[in-house]
């Protein structure tokens, strides 16, 4: 087991270099299945749920090819559908991004039920919706969904969205672009990550309209071209070091972001009394590490995301006075609480309200990262707490945020990452 040490207490000053965007670059990856020819893709973030997709279209026969630690060539020319293996598309919620393509190049698809962090229900209804509107029929046999076209190729349809999902409407689009006929996709997520892998898909030929915004038409075509194409910075990964910079005090410039995907979380951060200042590509934001409380209510992009929730909540505990959050997205997004009350956190949660009274001097403690931005919360807590705090269950945390022991450390963060023996591996080590 690996573990993350840190001793708290100091500001954060210097530059933090912001990767590719893990949630745009999983369905891009997927898009890939649709196209017989080659595509490369830049600004990919080297995490592990990233590597694991990879695997995943490599296991099935695409040629996958690493042309820098960022860069990857894919081609699915030769991929064989409906052969994911279970053990690997159950690691994340990104594969059920091959449902989508497969289905919308070979008219059939069987992906495992996927993984993902566990934050509360995560049905694949509205994907389901999606898929049977244009044609398809659903059935879940031996733990994996299966899709098939009642004719062999998704026919182009309306679909409404219930509910604003931001999977259901990547897997809306990646089911329509060779479909025969148009789409309609009504209530759709805005996301900047729908954005992008429609321009990414428009890039191989396809053709979408309506991307960022609640609409979205896509007109099928027979077949789509390689192309090269680079992420979108990961919004989520900067404003998770803008909320540390903000609790611990001090003064960061996150570069390479597009500080537009940022504006909630930026306005938030300057009313509870950090300074934001945005640049072409970059934020700076300063803060005394003396906040006033403030409320979040999470809502789909473009409003304050629920990616952002568990980080806020850490940071806010550091505040004067109350703060509230409402999560409005998941049922269960407020597990990391129960690790920050460890520390002396002052954090009531009811259903899907908490309440943060802030201030409080919190001291360290041992921590469970139980879901990626949870695990991101708790270090933020622990750079905040003048103490030692020793965070378990880094892979998750590792699963979205690559290098952040270094990336902290560069911004004069006391960190380190080690390795943890349990008693039997030091008993066996050691007879
Ligand atoms: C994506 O999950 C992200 N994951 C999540 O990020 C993010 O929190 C979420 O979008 C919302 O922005 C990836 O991109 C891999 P949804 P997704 O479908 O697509 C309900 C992270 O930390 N719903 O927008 O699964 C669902 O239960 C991760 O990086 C249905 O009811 O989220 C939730 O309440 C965590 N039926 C709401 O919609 C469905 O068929 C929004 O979910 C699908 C979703």
């Amino acid at each position: 087991m690996e573990q993350i040490i840190i001793n708290g207490g100091s500001p954060l000053y210097g530059n933090v270099s912001i990767g590719g965007m893990k949630n745009a670059a999983l369905p891009v990856i997927c898009a890939c299945v649709l196209n017989e020819e080659a595509c490369v893709i830049d600004n990919i973030p080297p995490v592990s749920d990233i590597e694991t997709l990879l695997e995943i279209l490599s296991t099935m026969g695409a040629s996958v090819r690493r042309l820098t630690k960022y860069s990857v060539e894919i081609n699915c020319k030769n991929l064989v559908p409906c052969t994911s293996p279970m053990e690997l598309a159950n690691k994340l919620r990104g594969s059920s991004y091959l449902l989508g393509a497969e289905f919308g190049r070979f008219g059939k698809s069987s992906v495992s039920h996927p993984g993902g962090c566990s934050i509360g229900a995560r049905p694949l209804d509205l994907h389901m919706k999606a898929f049977e509107a244009l044609g398809a029929d659903c059935t879940h046999r031996n733990g994996r969904l299966e899709v098939e076209a009642e004719n062999g190729r998704p026919v182009g349809s309306s679909i409404y969205f219930d509910k604003v999902s931001v999977g259901a409407t990547a897997n809306a689009i990646l089911a329509s672009v060779l479909a025969d006929g148009i789409t309609t996709i009504d209530n759709a997520a805005r996301e900047p990550h729908i954005v992008d892998l429609a321009v990414f898909l428009n890039a191989c030929g396809a053709i979408i309209t309506g991307a960022g915004t609640s609409v979205i038409k896509v007109k099928g075509v027979e077949k789509l071209h390689g192309c090269r194409y680079s992420i979108i910075p990961d919004m989520i990964e900067a404003g998770t070091y803008m909320a540390a910079v903000a609790a611990t005090g001090g003064r960061v410039t996150v570069t390479n972001v597009i500080p537009k995907h940022l504006e909630a979380i930026s306005s938030k951060l300057e009313e509870a009394g950090a300074t934001v200042t945005v640049g072409d590509d970059f934020v700076t934001v300063e803060s005394t590490g003396k906040l006033k409380g403030i409320n979040i209510v999470t809502q789909p992009y473009p409003g304050f995301a629920t990616d952002m929730q568990a980080q806020f909540g850490a940071m806010l505990c550091f505040a004067a006075g109350t703060s509230t959050i409402t999560e409005n997205i998941f049922n269960s997004r407020f597990q990391y609480t129960d690790e920050l009350s460890k520390m002396g956190a002052d954090i009531k949660v009811d259903g899907n309200h908490a309440t943060i009274i802030g201030g409080a001097k919190l001291s360290g403690a041992p921590l469970m990262s139980h879901d990626l931005r949870g695990g991101a919360a708790m270090v933020i807590a622990a750079l905040a707490t003048e103490d030692t705090s020793v965070i378990e269950g880094i892979d998750k945390i590792e699963r979205g945020y690559h290098n952040i022991v270094g990336k902290l450390r560069d911004l004069g963060a006391n960190i380190q990452k080690k390795t943890s023996y349990t008693d039997e591996q030091i008993r066996v080590a050691f007879n």
